[in-house]
C-alpha cells in the first residue's frame, strides 16, 4: 500500500517526457505469441501492468530479455499453452488479449476472466462473439475460466460489434491475423492503441487495413516473423499532466507526444480557459493561477471523442472552476468513485446515474483519501495539489499500474508530493 503525502498550493513549471502507451503495450505483448522469432519492443513504460503482463508471458515459457528499462526482447518459440490462472490476471484487465493470441497461435486458450478496475459490469461478450464468428467454441467454466478452442482452425468472417469495444476490437484482430481467409470487424473501436497494435502486427507480416476507422479488414497470412517496434506515447498519461497544469497553473509541457491523440482533451482545457500550445511532438498548457477556470460540459465517448480514462483527472481540474461542470460518462456504468473522495476535500459533486454535476468551490482543503482505481487515484493526486494543506492518499498500487514514477515527475514540476510508504 503506497501512501502519498501531498501539499497543495504549488504552481507547476517544466516539462514531462511521456512514456509509451500502457494500453498499446498490453495488446502488443500477447501478439508476440503469434510468431516464433524474437521481437524487440521499445518505448515501454515502466509500470506494473507491463511487468505483470511480461511475468505472465514468462510463466508460459516465453524468453524475456530486458535491453534497458524501456526496451525488451521477447521470444515465444518454446512457450507452452498453459492455462493462465486467476491469481496472475486478477489485477490486469488486458489479460483477456491472451485469449485471442493463444487461439491464433495454438487454436486453444484457457484464461481466467480478467480483473482490472471496477467501473461496474465489464462483460466480454463481444470478444466471445468475435471468436465464435471465426469458428471457435467458447465457454466460461464455473471457476470463471474462459475456455476457447478452434479444433478445425480459425476461419475469417465478418463480425459486427454491438458495442464499440477497444478490447474486443484488439482481441479479434489478434485471433484473425493467422486465420484462413478474411475477417472484417465492423463498428470497430478507433483508439490510437488499436492502430498501434495493427501496425505492430503488420510489421510482423500481417495484412490489416482500416485500423483507426470503424471497419477493419484482416486478411489471414501463413506466418508472422519477428520485428522491432516502438510503442506510441500514452495520450492518457499526457492528458493527466495537462489537466493537472490547468488545475494548478502555471506552465507544463508534455514531450514525446502525438498532439492529434490529445485533441479531445486539449479542446476541453482550452474551453476551461487554459492556453494550449501545440508543437510537432509536444503540447504546452499555460494558465495564470489568478484567473478562475470556466465550467464546461464533458461527454465521454469512444475515440476520437473525449476518453473515459481522462474523465477523473479532468474532473479534479474542474473542482474550483466557476459554475457547474456537467460530466456524462457514456462508456462505463460506475466510474465516479473518485467523485465521492473529492467531497472529502470540500468539493461540491453530485451524481445522478451517468451524470456528475461539479459545482466549483473557492477553495479545497487537504484530507485523507483512498484511491479506488488507476485513473481515479491519479485524479486524487491532482485534486490534492489543488487543496490547501496536506492530503494523504492511500493507494493499493493503482497509480503505479498506469503512471511511470508519477510522484517523481510531479516533484520535478515543483509539486510538493512524496510517497511515504516503501513501494
Ligand atoms: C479498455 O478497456 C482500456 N483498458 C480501458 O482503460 C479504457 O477505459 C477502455 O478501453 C475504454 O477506452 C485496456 O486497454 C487494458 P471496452 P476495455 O471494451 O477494453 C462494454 C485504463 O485506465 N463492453 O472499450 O475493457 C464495456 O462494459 C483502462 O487504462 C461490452 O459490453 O473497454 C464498456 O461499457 C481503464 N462487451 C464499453 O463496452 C464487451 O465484450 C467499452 O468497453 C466489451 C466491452
Amino acid at each position: 500500500m503506497e501512501q502519498y503525502i501531498i501539499n497543495g498550493g504549488c504552481e507547476l513549471h517544466g516539462s514531462v517526457p511521456i512514456s509509451g502507451a500502457k494500453n498499446a503495450a498490453l495488446g502488443i505483448f500477447p501478439a508476440v505469441f503469434l510468431c516464433q522469432d524474437t521481437c524487440r519492443i521499445e518505448n515501454l513504460p515502466q509500470i506494473s501492468d507491463v511487468h505483470n503482463m511480461l511475468d505472465i508471458l514468462s510463466s508460459m515459457g516465453a524468453h524475456i530479455r530486458y535491453l534497458n528499462k524501456n526496451a525488451v526482447e521477447i521470444n515465444t518459440a518454446h512457450a507452452q499453452n498453459l492455462p493462465t490462472p486467476y491469481e496472475m490476471v486478477r489485477r490486469l484487465r488486458a489479460s483477456y488479449y491472451l485469449i485471442g493470441a493463444l487461439l491464433g497461435r495454438f487454436g486453444k486458450a484457457e484464461v481466467a476472466l480478467p480483473g482490472g478496475c471496477d467501473f461496474g459490469f465489464r462483460p466480454i461478450d463481444q470478444h466471445i462473439k468475435g471468436f465464435e464468428a471465426l469458428g471457435a467454441t467458447v465457454q466460461i467454466t464455473e471457476g470463471g475460466i474462459v475456455q476457447a478452442e478452434a479444433k478445425e482452425g480459425l476461419v475469417g468472417d465478418s463480425v459486427y460489434l454491438d458495442v464499440v469495444s477497444v478490447g474486443a476490437t484488439m482481441n479479434i484482430m489478434l485471433a484473425a491475423v493467422l486465420a484462413k481467409g478474411q475477417t472484417v470487424i465492423e463498428n470497430a473501436a478507433r483508439e490510437p492503441h488499436i492502430v498501434d497494435l495493427a501496425n505492430f502486427l503488420n510489421t510482423m507480416g500481417a495484412d490489416i487495413t482500416g485500423a483507426g476507422t470503424d471497419v477493419i479488414k484482416i486478411r489471414g497470412v501463413e506466418r508472422l516473423r519477428g520485428c522491432t517496434y516502438s510503442i506510441i506515447p500514452d495520450q492518457i498519461e499526457a492528458g493527466t499532466y495537462l489537466a493537472l497544469a490547468t488545475a494548478t497553473g502555471e506552465e507544463v509541457t508534455v514531450t514525446g507526444v502525438i498532439p492529434k491523440h490529445l485533441e479531445s482533451i486539449t479542446a476541453k482545457l482550452s474551453e476551461m480557459g487554459a492556453e494550449v500550445i501545440e508543437e510537432d511532438d509536444s503540447v504546452t498548457v499555460r494558465r495564470s493561477k489568478n484567473e478562475r477556470l470556466h465550467r464546461i460540459n464533458v461527454k465521454t465517448q469512444p475515440y476520437p471523442g473525449f476518453p473515459t480514462d481522462a474523465q477523473p483527472p479532468l474532473m479534479a481540474a474542474c473542482l474550483r472552476a466557476k459554475g457547474t461542470t456537467v460530466f456524462t460518462e457514456n462508456i462505463f456504468t460506475n466510474r465516479y468513485r473518485h467523485a465521492e473522495e473529492f467531497r472529502r476535500l470540500g468539493a461540491a459533486v453530485s451524481i445522478e446515474g451517468r451524470v456528475a454535476y461539479v459545482t466549483g468551490v473557492e477553495r479545497l482543503t487537504g484530507a485523507p483519501l483512498t484511491a479506488s482505481d488507476l485513473r481515479g487515484g491519479a485524479a486524487m493526486l491532482v485534486a490534492g495539489l489543488c487543496a490547501e494543506g496536506a492530503t494523504e492518499l492511500l493507494d493499493d498500487g493503482y497509480i503505479d499500474r498506469g503512471y511511470d514514477r508519477f510522484d517523481a515527475c510531479l516533484s520535478a514540476l515543483g509539486a510538493d508530493v512524496r510517497c511515504a510508504a516503501p513501494r
